[in-house]
């Protein structure tokens, strides 16, 4: 499929989307959002995958969902939830989607960043959820994911000031998993991401999805789901290979 915003790349088992509206750092259009849910659907197809990382072209992430089509958005449209629905999409995308962070990445870029499984930022980076200065909320899932990351006391601070932060205080609060110098989040998501391309690619998804039912179910829900993704790999073939290589290693 062809995009005009988006470049994807391959390397082997490792795919990375680039967000290409530098112009207007990233914003997110509608434009953009619609060909990333296209993107994600057709990488959601493909089980070869091992890995996405997510990233924006120009030394920015994003700088929020574009402000000109949010004046024009109506009550309506807004409850069609594109945005939301996308970073949905991205957080329950079977494999790791991990985002590599250089600049802004504000408002609907937050969200986004708060959909992917870990973000690497680099040190200039500037985060935060300025919605409130614009008179809305952060409603593509900035007020469930944030307090999540970063607790209920810190995603309030954020949410109701508005304020901007930098890359040493999402790093300190648990925002960021990775902070590296700028220009290098690329490469630091490529460390982190190579860390889980060599792990058993079945255990990494259904690890996923156990860590992801742990915010949204009960306590017993979670451990039902846990222990039979645990019994289900049990049985994997890539179990079987990964422990006996491990014993045989153990006996040379
Ligand atoms: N929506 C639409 N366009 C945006 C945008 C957004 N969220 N953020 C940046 N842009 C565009 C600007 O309009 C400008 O385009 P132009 O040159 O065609 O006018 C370009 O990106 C560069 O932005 P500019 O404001 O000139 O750069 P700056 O370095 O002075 O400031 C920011 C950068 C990020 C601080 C500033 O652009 C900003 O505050 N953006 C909005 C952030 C925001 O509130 N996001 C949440 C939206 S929900």
């Amino acid at each position: 499929m062809s995009y005009e915003l988006l470049s994807i790349e391959r390397d082997e088992n490792l795919v990375t989307v680039t967000m290409n509206r530098p112009d207007a750092m990233n914003a997110l259009s509608k434009a953009l959002v619609s060909e990333m849910h296209r993107a994600f659907d057709e990488l959601r197809e493909d089980s070869s995958i091992g890995c996405i990382i997510l990233t924006g072209a120009g030394g920015n992430f994003v700088a929020g969902a574009d402000i000109g089509e949010l004046k024009q958005r109506l009550a309506l449209e807004s409850l069609a939830a594109i945005n939301s629905a996308l970073f949905k999409k991205i957080e329950e995308h079977p494999v790791p989607v991990v985002a590599a962070i250089e600049g802004y990445c504000l408002g609907g870029g937050c969200e986004l960043s708060l959909a992917c499984d870990m973000r690497v930022v680099a040190k200039s980076s500037k985060f935060g959820q300025p919605e409130v200065g614009l008179g809305i909320i952060p409603a593509a899932g900035g007020t469930q994911r944030l307090p999540r990351i970063i607790g209920l006391g810190r995603a309030k601070e954020w949410v109701l000031t508005g304020w901007v932060y930098d890359a040493d205080e999402a790093y300190r609060i648990g925002l960021a998993n990775m902070l590296v110098d700028d220009g290098k989040a690329l490469e630091g998501a490529r460390e982190l991401v190579g860390r889980i391309l060599k792990r058993g690619p079945l255990a990494v998804r259904v690890a996923k999805v156990a860590l992801n039912a742990s915010s949204r179910t009960s306590m017993d829900g979670g451990l039902a789901l846990e222990s039979v993704g645990q019994a289900m790999l049990f049985e994997s073939e890539d179990k079987m290979q990964r422990m006996q290589a491990f014993l045989d290693r153990k006996k040379g």
